[in-house]
């Protein structure tokens, strides 16, 4: 043990998937070709007029640090999204515009969580999540979910986990890697629970745009004293411009501002000019398109993966992922996705990247490619399997 190093770094779980991405560039510098499932990242490029109105501020040399909460007409847009999209209304003091999602946590944790305190979320879930806790020295409690809850919390879980040591909860719903999303009723009861509580709501909202059924709910429509966190990086196809947004119960307005300017100082100025034609009515409509594809993706793979004996208890509503048991065919999901690269060229990530409750059971599959590859994928898979 390197004694220079922080403890806190041990609790910080690797990310698997990154092992086999290693060995998806060896293995293509060898010139195989590989068919990546692992990322989640939409395949299509940043639309044209959002990556024009990022170079158009660019060419004017003015990239000057914006205010630490962002640019107050991004901070308008956001907020007139919310009265378009869930009918909210939400102060514009309480919205901050952040390097990410990843960097709206960064600020909503900070602001909320002391060491030693415990957030409550759900096996499996986006393992960045809870290393954020760990990195500000407190806990995760895992709770296990399965088909029976939408692969989601509820408020009689929570009740059931909660300690003196619990300090709030964390969804994400659609959810990373299941695809599937909270019911309104348990989004409302769960939120219910802990304002009664007393403790702290996190609601990652990454995936809202991307959904395929009825319209999701966001939880300010329950209630004004939640976290919420959201991005332009999934559904506005903006991952490496690296801007999303986080809004506040109001009582952390001043706090989060001063987090704010300490960690970022301001979210990257050309981003955040990028991020405002995100809004335009044309370039919404475009997104709207790319959307319906991800829905013809997810039915493709959906009755695909069944077809080849894979178990996938809930069609899942959003996201770009599919959580498929694989039980069938291994009690050993990492090995089975080291096996499928080597053997077939399928990139796919293993089940214990995203928990441990059945994860050696479990694989996720990202429809971030086309339908060609894809289907090229299954074929390549179904040989995988008969040859067992
Ligand atoms: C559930 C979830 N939350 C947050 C993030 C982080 O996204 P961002 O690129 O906005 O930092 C991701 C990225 O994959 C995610 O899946």
């Amino acid at each position: 043990m390197n004694e220079r190093l922080a403890k806190r770094t041990e609790g910080i779980s690797p990310f698997y998937v990154m092992e086999l991405l290693r060995r998806t560039k060896e293995l293509e510098a060898q010139g195989r070709d590989i068919i990546h499932m692992e990322i989640g990242e939409p395949d299509f490029p940043t639309l044209p007029t959002i990556v024009e109105a990022g170079l158009k501020q660019i060419r004017t040399g003015e990239i000057k640090y914006t205010a630490a909460a962002g640019l107050p007409e991004l901070r308008d847009k956001i907020a007139n999204f919310y009265l378009q999209q869930y009918s909210v209304t939400v102060a514009q003091e309480r919205i901050f515009v952040t390097p990410g999602a990843s960097g709206a946590f960064l600020l909503a944790l900070g602001a909320s969580l002391n060491p030693g305190e415990e957030l409550l979320m759900a096996d499996p879930c986006y393992p960045c999540n809870s290393n954020f806790v760990k990195l500000f020295d407190g806990k995760t409690k895992t709770i296990p979910v399965d088909a029976s809850n939408n692969y989601q919390l509820t408020g009689k879980l929570i009740k059931q986990y909660w300690t003196p040591a619990t300090k709030g909860v964390l969804i994400a719903s659609p959810s990373n890697p299941t695809g599937t999303i909270i019911s309104a009723d348990q989004l409302e009861e769960s939120i219910r629970t802990v304002n009664q509580i007393g403790g702290c709501f996190y609601s990652d909202e990454i995936y809202h745009g991307l959904v395929y059924g009825e319209k999701t709910k966001s939880a300010l429509e329950f209630s004004d004293n939640v976290f919420v966190i959201n991005s332009f990086s999934k559904f506005f196809g903006m991952t490496g411009w690296r801007v999303g947004w986080l809004i506040v119960p109001e009582e952390f307005i001043d706090a989060t501002e001063k987090l704010a300017q300490n960690i970022f100082i301001a979210t990257a100025t050309h981003s955040q000019y990028a991020a405002l034609a995100a809004f335009d009515p044309n370039a919404l409509t475009e997104l709207e398109h790319r959307r319906a594809e991800f829905q013809i993706r997810r039915d493709f793979l959906y009755q695909a993966l069944l077809d080849l004996g894979f178990g996938i208890p809930i069609k899942p509503e959003g996201a770009f992922y599919i959580y498929a048991d694989c039980s069938k065919f291994t009690d050993d999901s990492y090995q089975f996705a080291l096996d499928l690269l080597e053997a077939e060229g399928v990139a796919i990530a293993p089940g214990k990247d995203f928990g441990a409750y059945e994860a050696n059971h479990y694989v996720r599959f990202a429809y971030t490619i086309s339908i060609d590859r894809m289907s090229l994928a299954m074929q390549r898979l179904e040989k995988f399997i008969r040859k067992g």
